[in-house]
């Protein structure tokens, strides 16, 4: 039989040095809440060591940290850490109002924990659909375990920052993505080249804690948003296209699932 681990000699051995490493970089994000998450993920081994932040955003810290893989071998994953410090409530309400699966008359932690239920769910969907997203691996509270999209221990780099080496068909791809998305009922909502990793030459959506359902009261104009900013970014590159051409290939099921939505 498997022995238990010690749940109290861990915090010492672990999580002192992780906040004086962390502290410097992420501010208030590894609160007492979140160390115990952490070191809950250490000692049931869903992460073996917690490496180094990758990002700090308004509303989150990612991390790189690295667990034993189901072969035995150490790989890394993406540890994204959402804050409860934050000042997005004001935008996060916008995109759960309507959404009936969240109540925003919670209090702040509760709604910090609701996004990140969000984006692991959305996710999932994502995932099981066939969009190229990160693989969800843990939701734990506000912490989320995730593929790490990366090559030789760093992360790759978003869209915004790379050359793409073929434009038009890294625009055909994302456009592809985009409509499976659609498919699944779902509109990303903040896509830009700022939320696509450029990883082993595809491009993957990432950050869909602000996704809706295609029935949100706001969805049409969060979906043309998207196409627009998708459009504009390529067309800059010198694809030939517009909003409107990446509108219509997002949602070029539509008619199909309305007409089953009518046989129900
Ligand atoms: N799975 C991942 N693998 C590697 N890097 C990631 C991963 N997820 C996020 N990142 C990095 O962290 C940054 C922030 O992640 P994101 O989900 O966009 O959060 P936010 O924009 O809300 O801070 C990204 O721009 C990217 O550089
Ligand atoms: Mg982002």
């Amino acid at each position: 039989m498997a022995r238990k681990i010690s749940k109290r000699k861990q915090p010492e051995r672990e999580v002192k040095p992780i906040k004086e490493r962390m502290k410097i970089y992420s501010g208030k994000v590894l609160d007492d809440k979140v160390l115990e998450i952490l070191n809950w993920m250490m000692n049931t081994k869903k992460i073996d060591s917690f490496d180094f932040p990758i990002s700090s955003g308004k509303e989150a810290c990612v991390f790189r940290a690295t667990r034993i893989g189901a072969d035995g071998k150490p790989e890394h994953v993406a540890v994204k850490v959402f804050k409860y410090e934050t000042s997005m409530f004001k935008t996060m309400l916008q995109y759960i109002e309507g959404d009936r699966k969240f109540d925003p008359r919670k209090n702040k932690r509760l709604l910090v924990n609701d996004w990140a239920r969000k984006e692991y769910s959305n996710l999932q969907l994502m995932h099981r659909a066939g969009v190229r997203v990160p693989e969800p691996y843990y939701l734990r509270v506000n912490v989320i375990v995730m593929e790490f999209l990366g090559e030789g221990g760093f992360q790759s780099a978003l869209m915004e920052q790379v050359v793409l080496a073929d434009p038009q068909a890294t625009y055909e791809d994302v456009v592809e993505n985009m409509r499976k998305t659609f498919d699944a009922g779902i509109i990303h909502a903040d896509l830009s080249s700022f939320n696509i990793i450029i990883h082993k030459g595809k491009p993957y959506l990432i950050d869909w804690a602000q996704g809706v359902e295609r029935n949100h009261p706001h969805a049409e104009m969060f979906l043309q948003k998207d196409c627009h900013n998708i459009a504009d970014f390529f067309q800059k590159l010198g694809v030939k296209t517009s909003d409107e051409e990446v509108y219509r290939k997002v949602t070029i099921n539509r008619k199909d699932d309305d007409r089953q939505e009518r046989r129900r």
